[in-house]
């Protein structure tokens, strides 16, 4: 009778939104297929961004870093170090003394206000300065001189150690006049500027190099750096050889992908969904780093969020009200992706998450869909990023003729430290797709800071050298 009708149609209608939800979430899915040939992609893009004919038309620039010894565990002295360009800006002093595993640390946390982050550079490495100032002061050591070891973790082109001119902001950064400009100039003139301090000698350092050097402290074996927090890159040991850019031919120099820009060139476009184009289209940098975009901390929430507005709008969640609150930039941050896709949550306590971030009118149901698209938009980055590390540890491995290569991955970031599986996803497609390369992980703290202390101490002991 009419009953039995109304079940059925309920039914249909109820089967009809679990095709739908499945077809939306199957665009932000990749198979194996896919993700070799993203592996391959990439493995292409790293030759391609080594040569002097193929750099221009690379999206992988593969920049010099200079940094080529490691320490030796004579280093000696005390060194500042800057941290500036991932969730926090940090001021720090290592204290380096002879015989390897002692290494004292100090250091100060600042905020670096949005209209500063925004404005001209003068102002951005004045308030460095400031804050380099204030340290010192807090630490009693005013107007002392000491070398600088500056994590920078931007795209920069070094001709040398001590100077790094940007090529572009990434991350939402946007002071105006640093692009094309040497940042330890910047830095130096803002220090001259105060006139209460003084720096010996400034290294630039990328975050993914410093933390690779933190960890080769303590194992040789580390040659690659990994970041995946605000943003995410890479950076690995290259034969001199195979690095046109610079002269030499012997030994080895540590080589930073920025594989955040892979995909600038179309690469990433089969794979690329309604969510992505629409995060890319309202970020600061639209058409620029693509692959950065699918993985790092600062953009899954908001593929999350998109999705969820995606869902919101054809009536498949929140009772069909695409609120303000869903509408606001922003409102995920990855610290509420980790929460919601740990396991030992209830749902109970996702839907007290989302009433946290403001979704108030979503129902249990609405939890499970939530953590259901929070888990497929982590595991893809996950995968992503599995597959391009996949591409580095080949070409160490192919470098160096071996059949099977043992390295070790020094990692930091936000979004790999806090999420419950995205180390566990991006392990298991590393195996998959480079099965002939064993790779341990070392989680590094503060890798970057005082691996860019370590580079400096190494380049101060150098220096020295040469004088005798
Ligand atoms: C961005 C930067 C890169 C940095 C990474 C991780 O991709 O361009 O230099 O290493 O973020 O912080």
């Amino acid at each position: 009778g009419k009953g039995a009708a109304m079940v059925t149609a309920v039914a249909l209608r109820l089967a009809a939104q679990i095709a739908e939800r499945k077809h939306i979430l199957d665009t932000l899915r990749l198979n194996r297929e896919q993700l070799m040939q993203v592996k391959n992609l990439i493995s292409e893009d790293m030759v391609r961004g080594l040569s002097k004919q193929g750099r221009n038309r690379a999206s992988i620039k593969m920049l010099p870093t200079f940094v080529g010894s490691t320490p030796d565990g004579s280093e000696h002295g005390d060194f500042l170090a800057l941290d500036l360009g991932g969730s926090s800006f940090r001021v720090l002093l290592v204290r380096v003394r002879c015989g390897k595993t002692h290494v004292e640390m100090h250091h100060k946390n600042y905020s670096i206000p949005q209209e500063i982050m925004q404005g001209t550079g003068k102002e951005l490495f004045s308030h460095i300065v400031d804050c380099i100032a204030n340290f010192l002061e807090s630490m009693g050591m005013r107007g002392a001189s000491l070398p600088l070891g500056f994590t920078f973790s931007f795209p920069c082109h070094q001709s040398k150690l001590d100077e790094g001119i940007l090529l572009k902001w990434t991350k939402g950064f946007k002071a105006s006049d640093c692009e094309g400009h040497d940042v330890v100039t910047l830095l130096k003139d803002a220090v001259r500027c105060r006139g209460e301090f003084d720096l010996s000698f400034v290294a630039v350092v990328n975050d993914t190099v410093g933390t690779m050097m933190t960890c080769g402290y303590e194992d040789p074996q580390c040659e690659v750096g990994l970041i995946v927090g605000t943003g995410t890159n890479t950076c690995y040991m290259e034969e001199m050889r195979n690095i046109e850019m610079v002269a030499d031919d012997d030994g080895r120099m540590c080589v930073n992908l920025e594989w955040g820009a892979f995909g600038e060139n179309g690469e990433l476009d089969d794979f690329l969904t309604t969510f992505d184009r629409s995060v890319d289209a309202s970020s600061s940098n639209p058409g620029k780093q693509r692959y950065e975009k699918m993985i790092s901390g600062m953009y899954l929430g908001e593929i999350v969020r998109h999705v969820l507005m995606e869902f919101t709008a054809r009536g498949l969640l929140f009772r069909g009200k695409v609120s303000e609150r869903l509408k606001t930039w922003g409102i995920f941050e990855t610290k509420f992706l980790s929460q919601i896709e740990s396991d030992r949550l209830a749902m109970r306590q996702i839907r007290c998450i989302l009433q946290h971030l403001g979704l108030t009118s979503s129902t249990c149901d609405d939890s499970v869909l939530v953590k259901e698209v929070c888990g497929v938009v982590s595991r893809r980055a996950a995968q992503l990023c599995g597959a391009g590390l996949a591409a580095v540890v080949d070409k160490i491995r192919q470098n160096r003729n071996l059949q099977q290569l043992t390295v070790t991955v020094g990692v930091d970031g936000t979004l790999y430290k806090m999420h419950p599986h995205f180390a566990g996803v991006m392990q298991e497609t590393l195996q998959d797709l480079a099965p002939q390369c064993k790779v341990t992980f070392h989680k590094s703290e503060d890798g970057s800071g005082k691996g860019a202390a370590l580079i400096t101490a190494v380049a101060c002991r150098i220096r020295s050298n040469a004088l005798i």
